[in-house]
């Protein structure tokens, strides 16, 4: 008797149920689950909202919706929590800002600022982020640690504290990159015990000869003076253009572009000269005849009598620009014109 309900009741059900299946399940996060009524079949334009488990943060969408039998976007992630310890922060001889030392929890993205206990110097900053369950601790220094001798030094950097004959353990010097260089890393090493915490680097700047950006037909936009050669500072940009009258080989519709210094050697492209072909023009002549034009260059319409140029600037002056000539050359007989405004 139930069988046979069941068949009556899918027998009703089954014009819904045929209906084409768009999208698979969506994805299961880790530490989250799916908000959102489970279906048995997801279709065109349905919508999945995730939620992640108390302290985990959110990254990504919250909602995603099937479209053309893909979820879109991504399903998001649920970034874990930092948890601290009691101990752990013993062990480095650690508290947290207003010398606390208890256990704590902190959400993904959120910072904590930390002290040392007495007789020790942290290394800066005292700042620190948790980053999906993860968190560099700040170094707590002895000062009762052994002297270190000249700290060492870094290639295209300078140190700009005082230089000292022997540094206490706690001390430290503070280090500058020359002009175009970019400092990796924090700007000062410690003196621990003896040795020297980690010095930082200073990063190439990325060069473009001005030669090359002279022979690509290409200037440093908004420039004031002309140095021989353009450094960009690592992890910086520059904005380059075309000259005037001239647009990317690549792309005609642009001329401004950006070279972004990440490390690898920049790849400069290169302009074209704007230019325009000699134009066919029905039921009309133009003046001055040349094989080739360049940008701004004038033409003059003169349409067969009967025609007339249209669009009827007055001028009947044809420009030659990036996207050709423009407006387009057009001698319109007399009659279709007249319609218009009849
Ligand atoms: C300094 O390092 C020595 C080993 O080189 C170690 O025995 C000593 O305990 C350290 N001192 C401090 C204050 O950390
Ligand atoms: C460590 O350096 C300080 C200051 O530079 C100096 O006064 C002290 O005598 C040194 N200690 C030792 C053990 O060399
Ligand atoms: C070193 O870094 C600190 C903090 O990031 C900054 O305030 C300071 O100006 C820097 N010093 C130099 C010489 O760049
Ligand atoms: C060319 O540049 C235009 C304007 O910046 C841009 O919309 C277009 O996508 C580019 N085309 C190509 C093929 O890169
Ligand atoms: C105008 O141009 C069209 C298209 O080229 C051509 O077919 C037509 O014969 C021309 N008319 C006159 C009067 O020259």
């Amino acid at each position: 008797m139930k069988a046979w309900l069941l068949l009556v009741a899918a027998f009703l059900l089954w014009p819904g149920c045929s209906s084409q299946k768009a999208c698979e399940e969506p994805d299961e996060i880790d530490f989250g689950e799916i908000v959102s009524a489970e279906k048995a079949k997801y279709l065109e334009n349905d919508r999945v909202q995730y939620r992640c488990n108390p302290s985990y943060v959110l990254e990504g969408p919250e909602w995603i919706q099937c479209k053309g039998q893909e979820w879109t976007p991504h399903p998001p992630k649920c970034l874990a929590p930092c948890s601290i310890t009691r101990q752990q922060l013993a062990a480095k001889n650690l508290f947290l800002f207003g010398n606390q030392r208890k256990a704590r929890l902190i959400q993904s993205d959120h910072s904590l600022q930390f002290q040392c206990n007495e007789g020790y110097v942290l290394v800066v900053p005292s700042v620190r982020k948790c980053v999906d369950g993860y968190m560099d601790f700040p170094l707590c220094i002895s000062e009762r640690g052994k002297n270190c001798s000249g700290p060492p030094r870094t290639e295209n950097g300078d140190i700009t504290t005082l230089s000292e004959k022997q540094y206490r353990s706690g001390s430290s010097v503070e280090f500058r990159c020359q002009t175009y260089y970019a400092i990796g890393g924090q700007n000062r090493s410690f003196c621990n015990n003896g040795t020297w915490t980690k010095v930082p680097n200073c990063l190439d700047p990325c060069m473009i000869p001005r030669t090359e950006l002279e022979s690509q037909k290409i200037e440093v936009k908004d420039e004031i003076g002309a140095p021989e050669n353009i450094f960009v500072q690592h992890g910086h940009s520059i904005e380059l253009t075309c000259r005037t009258g001239y647009v990317l080989a690549a792309n005609s519709s642009q001329s401004a572009f950006v070279i972004h210094c990440d490390g690898t050697p920049p790849v400069i492209p290169k302009c074209k000269e704007i230019t325009c072909n000699s134009p066919r023009i029905s039921n009309g002549t133009f003046r001055p005849q040349r094989t080739i034009y360049h940008d701004e260059d004038l033409i003059q319409i003169q349409c067969d009598s009967g025609f007339t140029f249209d669009p009827d600037n007055g001028e009947k002056v044809v420009e030659c620009t990036k996207n050709g000539w423009s407006p387009p050359l057009k001698c319109i007989s007399g009659r279709d014109l007249g319609q218009g405004t009849a």
